[in-house]
């Protein structure tokens, strides 16, 4: 079996190489007078893939810009890609061209999230659609569920102090997906969030496996699972009928919506849309706050302040027998700093992918119909003429505002994150909490980054927690 699928694999590897130079000539006639950006496409067919998965992605970007500036070409993954590395050049392809350019995904990809999940789309369609998760995510919205996602944090920590070593990442991830429950559901009874967490977890483990769908794989698992989810979500949604409740929540705005024709979703329209914004919400929000925990740790100073504005809160809520405000939850300013410059560091999307619907120009170079265009987020934020001394963790620089299109942890335009400001609302309660009652220390030298598909400290930062008793004022394990 396995020779059979390696002689396949060279003979199509053979074909497509030997076929190259005629298809390259082709486009060569077909495109004589393109100014292509500068760059390298590497091997026949498979490009400059190796250089970018045998180091750090970011060096390989990094490396590039320096040679080449702030447009280049390569070749990865199969796709003939021109990657973008300057604030002006991410707003041509996300904002004033966006038109231009559009979302692509690999099908497996979206088969497991689900085709009809606004990211994938342009349009009315999409639009019609951010309309009602934007809706879903507004202050007004957002700022009621407070109380829910304080308690939500306080048991994650609580949970935390088991006296074991715990990677932090997981817990993170489980934190970030009962907050996402709430935004999409209200309260959700338990038996059903637990059916959802099952499977989910499921379709989540696959998603970066290899996608077959031979039974037995880790992908094909994960497709089942997503088979399961949309039979829990139907049921979900029944129940929401049968009840007739009018909520603010996103199942609420879906199952509400009506377009100008009087159309309304069908059932795994709105399945796929919730699936989506989980998808999109739980990963980033965890990795993000597991390099805030590591940020905190590695500069004792700063924790420090943060400790003091976060326990004068604390005081004047009565020693926390008062849930937080969205007043307070915005005046965190040391706080908010503190995770500005974690997603600026971090940058855990380092890039977005999108696809040339035409052959369009940028300063000069030709971006052809059908290449990959991707804008580098991460260069961005790591360009010492947009941040000083941009290896350094400095909240401070964001007292003042950064230069526009400089700071993109959440991308821009039409497609940027409706999500920000949920994100930021779960990372200041968790933080409020983590360093007014529990202490936590890492365990190990934990210097090293992995993958997980998003950038974490290394192991998910595997760490011990304790809850400090207000009375003896020192730390004791719950
Ligand atoms: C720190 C946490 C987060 C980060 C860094 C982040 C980052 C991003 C970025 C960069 C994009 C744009 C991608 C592109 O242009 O290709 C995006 C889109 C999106 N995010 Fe987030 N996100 C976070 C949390 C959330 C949360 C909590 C939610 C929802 C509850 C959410 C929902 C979405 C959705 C639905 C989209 C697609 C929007 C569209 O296509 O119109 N995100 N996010």
């Amino acid at each position: 079996m396995e020779i059979v699928s390696l002689l396949i694999y060279m003979g199509l590897f053979l074909s497509s190489l030997l076929s190259y130079p005629f298809i390259m000539n082709k486009k060569k006639v077909a495109r004589r007078k393109a100014n292509l950006p500068p760059g390298s496409m590497g091997w026949p067919c498979i490009g400059e893939t190796h250089q970018l998965y045998s180091k750090d992605p970011n060096v390989f970007f990094a490396t590039k810009q320096k040679r080449y500036g702030e447009i280049f070409k390569t070749h990865i993954l199969g796709c003939e890609c021109v990657m973008l590395t300057s604030p002006e050049a991410a707003r041509f392809v996300l904002v004033t061209h966006a038109h231009l350019f559009k979302p692509t995904y690999p099908r497996s990809k979206e088969r497991l999230i689900g085709p009809s999940a606004l990211f994938f789309h342009q349009g009315q369609y999409h639009s019609d659609l951010r309309k009602l998760v934007q809706s879903s995510l507004s202050p007004d919205t957002i700022g009621k569920l407070i109380p829910d996602i304080e308690s939500t944090a306080i048991s994650t920590l609580e949970s935390l102090c088991n006296g074991h070593t715990v990677n932090t990442f997981r817990e993170m991830k489980q934190y970030s997906f009962d907050a996402g429950i709430l935004s999409i559901f209200g309260n959700l009874d338990d038996t059903n969030r637990e059916k959802l967490s099952e499977s989910y977890r499921t379709v989540d483990k696959g998603y970066n496996s290899f996608p077959t769908k031979i039974p037995g794989t880790a992908y094909y698992k994960a497709l089942m699972a997503r088979k399961k989810l949309n039979q829990i979500l139907s049921e979900i949604i029944s129940e929401r009928k049968e009840k007739r409740l009018i909520e603010g929540d996103l199942l609420g705005q879906l199952l509400n919506f009506k377009n100008d024709k009087g159309l309304v979703l069908k059932e795994d329209q709105i399945a796929d849309n919730i699936i989506g914004v989980l998808f999109a919400a739980q990963d980033t929000t965890a990795s993000v706050l597991t390099w805030i925990l590591k940020y905190l740790l590695d500069n004792p100073k700063l924790l420090k302040a943060v400790k003091a504005e976060q326990k004068a809160i604390y005081a004047s809520n009565g020693g926390g027998r008062k849930p937080l405000t969205w007043a307070q939850t915005r005046n965190m300013r040391l706080t908010r700093r503190v995770i500005l410059e974690s997603l600026r560091m971090s940058s855990i999307i380092s890039f977005t992918f999108r696809e040339a619907v035409m052959d369009c120009e940028y300063k000069g170079y030709l971006i052809p119909k059908g290449w990959k265009v991707m804008p580098l987020f991460r260069n961005i934020h790591h360009n010492p003429e947009l941040f000083s001394e941009p290896n350094l963790f400095d909240p401070s620089r964001f007292e003042v505002a950064p230069k526009p299109n400089s700071f993109l942890p959440f991308g821009n335009g039409v497609h940027a994150c409706p999500g920000n400001e949920l994100a930021k609302l779960e990372m200041l309660i968790l933080i409020h909490h983590l360093v007014t009652k529990f202490r936590w220390e890492v365990v190990g030298s934990q210097v090293g980054i992995e993958y997980a598909p998003f950038p974490v400290p290394q192991q998910g930062l595997l760490a011990r927690y304790w809850k400090e008793s207000p009375s003896l004022k020192q730390a004791v394990c719950s």
